[in-house]
């Protein structure tokens, strides 16, 4: 089973900006955790991050044809502004998990609106780095069901 893992502009710095809301763990450390539960789990597990969203609109868009079998997306940002990206997601036609480290509906009102949320699986916010592990888990869960 195959799954990727994209992040979006800014989750480059994750541990350094904003540590109160996104935790002191960088991203590497995140990837580090999320590989070993994939291992338990026997998912091969991919990522990719970028602040470009043509990039991450693109790398979505060819996820089908490169084999993925489940997304789980951070969109960070360009959740809340980004049709390229949904439309590239919807795309895909095949399980996708959103998530987000802080609970984005507790914050801003203009992080209320995600233009994601209506093309994918399911959305989990607001556990921080475990939110990937939880998704992971679910999509883990969905696939193995079909
Ligand atoms: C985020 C929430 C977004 O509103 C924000 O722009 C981010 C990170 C999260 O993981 O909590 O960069 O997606």
């Amino acid at each position: 089973m195959k799954i990727l893992v994209v992040n979006g502009p800014n989750l480059q710095l994750l541990g350094k900006r904003k540590t109160d809301i996104y935790g002191k763990e960088s991203l590497a450390d995140l990837e580090e955790k999320l590989k070993k539960r994939a291992a338990e789990l026997a998912v091969d597990l991919s990522f990719f991050q970028s602040c470009i969203e043509g990039e991450l609109a693109e790398k979505i868009g060819n996820s089908r044809l490169e084999g993925y079998d489940g997304i789980i997306v951070n969109s960070a940002a360009y959740t809340h502004t980004s049709i390229a990206i949904r439309d590239a997601l919807e795309t895909f036609g095949k399980p996708i998990i959103e998530v987000h480290l802080s609970n984005i509906y507790a914050r801003e009102t203009f992080r209320h609106k995600s233009y994601i949320s209506g093309v994918v699986s399911g959305v989990i916010a607001g556990f921080r780095e475990y939110s990937y592990i939880l998704a992971l888990i679910a999509l883990n869960q969905i696939l193995n069901n079909q």
